[in-house]
């Protein structure tokens, strides 16, 4: 059996351990396994068979996303899939958040990925197959208050990622976007600032992002879960791979809530909305 090789951005806790814990004990996976520091990878160790690459990467560093790239190359001749895991949460009003600290999340969970996914592309379009796992969130399609620069980065994820899908179709190239709700992670802890509200006007929102703190790691999504139900996307249907999976009940009930409700609204302006054009040329 060829094995594939997968290359996972922020490996050191969460989802990124999560799935590269699982694909370590696969034989038909070889698997790239990176993280801002690799001390936090020896976790590993225990599958060391000689399918598993560490890799230290940033994915704000463009040097090390070519390095990484490079290097999985150089030892696996490949790269099959890549998983765009690593991420940042912000949680604050609008008017409060922090500008450096939001662009900072931006250039993490927007052009990280963006600069991970182009450094593949030339190598997957010159296998003619490859496939791009891209984590956004539930984040991604529904919005609520004290993460609005969160839902920004995400939303840009999902409109990215499903413009590349159809550029990239005809490549053999195919993407998939990851929407989970809650799960048990250091996401809502230690990878989430957070700006308490000051304005008073605000204070009501105290308590939720005050809640996203005490709430981490009880969430109700198990990563380990979500790792082998992407194993299997990945790798037993690929041919009609969705380029949506939201993970997690909140997630789906939400999704499908939020296009319901979408979709009638849509439909109460559309006479208002075809009034907006000149009328068809004959
Ligand atoms: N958990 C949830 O409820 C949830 C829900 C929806 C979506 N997500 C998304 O899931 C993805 C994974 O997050 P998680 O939930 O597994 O949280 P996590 O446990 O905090 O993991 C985040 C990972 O991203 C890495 N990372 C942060 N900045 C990085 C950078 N500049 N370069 C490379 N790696 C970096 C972290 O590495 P360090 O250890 O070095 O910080 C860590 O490995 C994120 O994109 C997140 O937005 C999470």
């Amino acid at each position: 059996m060829l094995a594939k090789t997968w290359l996972i951005t922020g490996t050191s806790t969460g989802f990124g351990k999560s799935l590269a814990t699982f694909l370590a004990q696969k034989d038909d996976v070889n698997l790239v396994a990176t993280a801002r520091h690799t001390d936090q990878l020896a976790y590993l160790d225990q599958y060391n068979h000689g399918q598993i690459l560490k890799q230290v990467l940033d994915v704000t560093k463009p040097d090390e996303i070519t390095a990484a790239v490079a290097a999985t190359t150089d030892k696996f001749g490949a790269l099959d899939v890549l998983i765009n895991n690593a991420g940042l949460g912000y949680f604050g009003t609008f008017e409060e958040s922090d500008r450096d600290a939001v662009r900072y999340m931006f250039d993490v969970n927007v052009w990280g990925l963006v600069d991970m996914t182009r450094a593949v592309l030339p190598t997957m379009r010159s296998q003619g197959a490859g496939i791009i796992v891209n984590f956004s969130s539930i984040a991604g399609l529904a919005s609520f208050p004290t993460l609005s620069f969160y839902h920004g980065s995400k939303h840009a994820v999902e409109g990215i990622s499903a413009s590349l899908a159809q550029e990239v179709a005809d490549q053999g190239i195919k993407v998939m976007l990851i929407e989970p709700s809650g799960f048990r992670t250091d996401w809502a802890g230690r990878s989430s600032q957070k700006a308490m509200p000051k304005i008073s006007a605000y204070a009501q929102f105290a308590d939720s992002i005050e809640g996203s703190e005490t709430g981490a790691h009880h969430e109700p999504g198990d990563p380990d879960k979500a790792a082998a139900i992407i194993y299997d996307q990945v790798m037993n249907h690929a041919e009609e791979l969705p380029l949506h999976l939201p993970l997690g009940k909140f997630a789906t009930d939400t999704a499908i809530a939020k296009y319901e409700k979408s979709l009638a609204d849509f439909k109460a302006v559309r006479e208002i909305s075809l009034s907006a054009d000149q009328p068809e040329e004959k």
